[in-house]
């Protein structure tokens, strides 16, 4: 695999080199085009180193740029979004997720910026799960409850790059980890690969694979926080949402689901029709951070969401083939953190939509299963498709 890894960066620079070349000599004839919008019409994949973690790590920095000037910046620390550059209607980027400039941001602590969760993202409630008449204790690192995979979830361990190219339709990245048994508390080691893939149709699709060795629960997503003004750029309130959910799963004060599947209607959670996030949030305490059930009920990809952002016009559709997603609206964020370009991320600043099987799955037998067999194969896909209007 290493050699195969090596090979595609090899063309990958060839990929990016070719056309860098050809604008040093550029033929007396050709059209003076802005070398920022040349370059953008190449489907491209690199790699720049990003530092190192406190063990000694070197955690690199790969940029996925398609052919619309879209760009994407993912470290292998993590598997983290760091940044999403996104058009608006006059076509000027934004780069629409909170995050780092620097690998020691991330270090630092942060709440899930960009991450992928895993091993079992979202809430498992006073930590413990049975599975085969077995009881395993997870970490308990949001009060008596276990949350996002526990202590050092796979938010914070360095991922394998895997694969890295781009062609004439996609720029790719592929990165893997395996999560050793007992690891945070869970059952079996878990070999997981998660693919970020740039499409030439502004898409950016978030693929994952696992498998284990011994029945495991496996519940993985990407926690990117979304603001389509721009980063750092005021709150969340005037976006415009729909969700393709006529149910959510209602919760404690701990935020684990009670069990009950409830209709949104006639009540705050009701964004079957376009609303704006700020409409309603006065009426659902610091805000929303609730699990909606999908109505295409999981297992094929279709459309979850749609958030439209009047001023820059930017609307973003996430399509997934998980059976929830949970909405939460950046409640924790207080003004304590400092990120990308100096800008302070203030409560509602940004958007999270999780895509994910409901929270306390293992210990709800009604909710869809996230029990993964060993020879089974654990497979979701997520895709983020960008436009404007
Ligand atoms: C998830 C949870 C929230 C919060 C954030 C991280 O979205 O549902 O309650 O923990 O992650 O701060």
């Amino acid at each position: 695999m290493k050699t195969r890894f090596l090979f595609n960066i090899v063309l990958v620079v060839m990929v990016v080199c070719m056309p860098g070349c050809k604008k040093k000599t550029p033929a007396p004839t050709e059209p003076q085009a802005k070398p920022e919008a040349k370059e953008a019409r190449v489907m491209s994949a690199n790699e720049e180193s990003f530092g190192k973690t406190p063990e000694g790590r070197e955690v690199n920095l790969y940029t996925l740029t398609n052919t619309n000037g879209l760009r994407a910046k993912i470290t292998n620390y993590g598997a983290i979004l760091v940044s999403l550059e996104v058009p608006d209607r006059d076509g000027n980027l934004a780069d629409i997720t909170l995050g780092f400039d620097a690998l020691e941001g991330y270090l630092a602590g942060h709440p899930y910026f960009g991450a992928t969760v895993g091993r079992y993202a979202n809430r498992i409630g006073k930590a413990r799960f049975m599975l085969d008449g077995v009881e395993y204790e997870l970490a308990a690192n949001n009060g008596e409850n276990h949350l996002h995979g526990g202590i050092k979830g796979f938010d914070k361990v360095v991922w394998r790059p895997e694969d890295l190219w781009a062609n004439d339709n996609e720029a790719l990245l592929k990165m893997s980890y395996i999560s050793e048994d007992d690891e945070e508390g869970y059952p079996g080691n878990l070999a997981c690969t998660v693919t970020y893939t740039l499409t030439k149709d502004d898409e950016l699709k978030i693929s994952y694979e696992a498998e284990t060795d011994k029945t495991t629960v496996v519940n993985l997503t990407n926690h990117s926080y979304f603001n389509l003004a721009g980063q750092g750029n005021g709150d969340i309130l005037g976006h415009e949402l729909t969700l393709n959910a006529d149910r959510y799963t209602p919760v404690d004060e701990g935020l684990i689901p009670t069990g009950e599947i409830r209709s949104v209607k006639d009540s705050p959670m009701d964004f079957t029709l376009p609303m704006t996030i700020g409409s309603r949030i006065e009426q659902v305490g610091d805000g929303y951070d609730h699990n909606y059930v999908l109505n295409s009920g999981g297992g094929t990809l279709a459309l979850a969401a749609r958030v439209y952002e009047p001023t820059s016009g930017r609307v973003m559709e996430i399509y997934t083939t998980e059976p929830g997603v949970q909405l939460y609206t950046g409640n924790f964020l207080d003004g304590s953190l400092t990120g990308k370009g100096g800008k302070v991320y203030k409560k509602h600043y940004a958007f999270c939509l999780e895509t994910q099987h409901f929270p306390d799955s293992p210990n709800k037998p009604n909710f869809p299963s996230v029990v993964l067999l060993p020879g089974q194969k654990y497979t979701t896909v997520t895709v983020h498709k960008f436009s404007t209007r």
